[in-house]
């Protein structure tokens, strides 16, 4: 339950030759999952987001509780904080999550978030889609897109997604 067998990164675009290529110091070793038994991860599971769909939360809320998610995702970098907003049906379609779902989201990013250097460029809000765009130590630039009903993010891509045009407003809108 504490070890994962395969790489499951359900929010950031890790191109797997990166981590699984060989590796040299052992604090590198704690991002090679399937090669290591990870520890307890530090990570306090949230409660999953229950979506509020009667009455439909507005896109201004979705857009607030999105920019909530961000900042704890990104900025304060509290998972626990920043899964408050992911819903239990959650669907990652990275080709290399192992699973869906917020729990094997945190059992991927638990053991190494606090260590990623995260630099937020840019991130918007619109309809029911939320992008988010930032600079990362170990993978280089990401855009993540993020689905959001009722005020919950149930699903997320990071494979060659572009930053909307629209989207040129600074990071904190
Ligand atoms: C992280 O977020 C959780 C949930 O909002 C909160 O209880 C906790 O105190 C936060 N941790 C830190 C270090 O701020």
């Amino acid at each position: 339950m504490r070890s994962l067998t395969s790489i499951s990164f359900l929010l950031l675009a890790a191109p797997l030759g990166i981590l699984g290529a060989p590796t040299t110091s052992s604090e590198n070793a704690a991002i090679i999952p399937d090669k290591v038994v990870l520890e307890a991860r530090a990570v306090v599971t949230p409660a999953p987001c229950v979506p509020q769909l009667d009455p439909p939360v507005s896109e201004q809320e979705s857009a607030e509780r999105f920019e909530k998610f961000a900042r704890a995702f990104l900025e304060t970098k509290n998972l626990t904080e920043a899964f408050e907003y992911i819903d239990a049906t959650y669907i990652n379609h990275n080709p290399f999550a192992s699973a869906n779902g917020p729990n094997a989201a945190l059992d991927a990013l638990g053991p190494y978030w606090d260590s990623v250097q995260i630099t937020p460029l840019k991130r918007t809000f619109k309809g029911e889609y939320g992008w988010l765009n930032y600079r990362t130590n170990y993978f280089g630039e990401i855009v993540d897109r993020y689905r959001m009903e009722g005020g919950c993010i149930v699903e997320h891509w990071d494979q060659g997604e572009k930053y909307p045009s629209f989207g040129c407003k600074a990071k904190r809108g």
